[in-house]
């Protein structure tokens, strides 16, 4: 099994930008604890990140070429806007789930809508970097079932 995980623009900056809200831990953390928990669940994962919208973009249809068989995105700011990501994302009949570090809902008025998040499986938002592992454990059982 072939999970690829897209984080969006600013993500490189864990550990730098609003340390109160995504916390002190830097994106290789992150990358570690996805790496790791890809061992733990005996699956593949090859994790990307972009600022840039069009780069996000051809990284899906990769994963349509490269026959990825799920992904677990972080579209960062272009989840409340990018109605490419989400034709992009609407394009791919694999498992998708959509994952935020902070509570959404909790935040700004802008950031309580994701325009991407209706062409995923489901969401997971305010649980830290432990969304993505979640995420991980849930794209794993969404894989065998379909
Ligand atoms: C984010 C939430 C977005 O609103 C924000 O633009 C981000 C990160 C999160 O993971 O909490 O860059 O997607």
């Amino acid at each position: 099994m072939k999970i690829l995980v897209i984080n969006g623009p600013n993500l490189n900056f864990l550990g730098i930008r609003e340390k109160s809200i995504y916390g002190n831990r830097d994106y290789w953390a992150l990358v570690g604890l996805i790496e790791q928990k890809a061992k733990e669940l005996k699956v593949e994962v090859e994790v990307f990140q972009s600022n840039i919208e069009g780069e996000i973009i051809n990284t899906l249809q990769r994963a349509y070429k490269e026959k990825f068989d799920g992904i677990i995105i972080n579209p960062a700011a272009y989840t409340h806007y990018s109605y490419a990501i989400r034709d992009a994302l609407a394009s791919l009949t694999i498992p998708k789930i959509e994952v935020h570090i902070s509570n959404i809902h909790q935040r700004e008025e802008f950031r309580h809508r994701s325009v991407t998040a209706a062409a995923c499986d489901g969401q997971i938002a305010g649980l830290g970097f432990d969304g993505y592992l979640l995420a991980m454990e849930a794209m794993v059982n969404l894989c065998n079932k379909s």
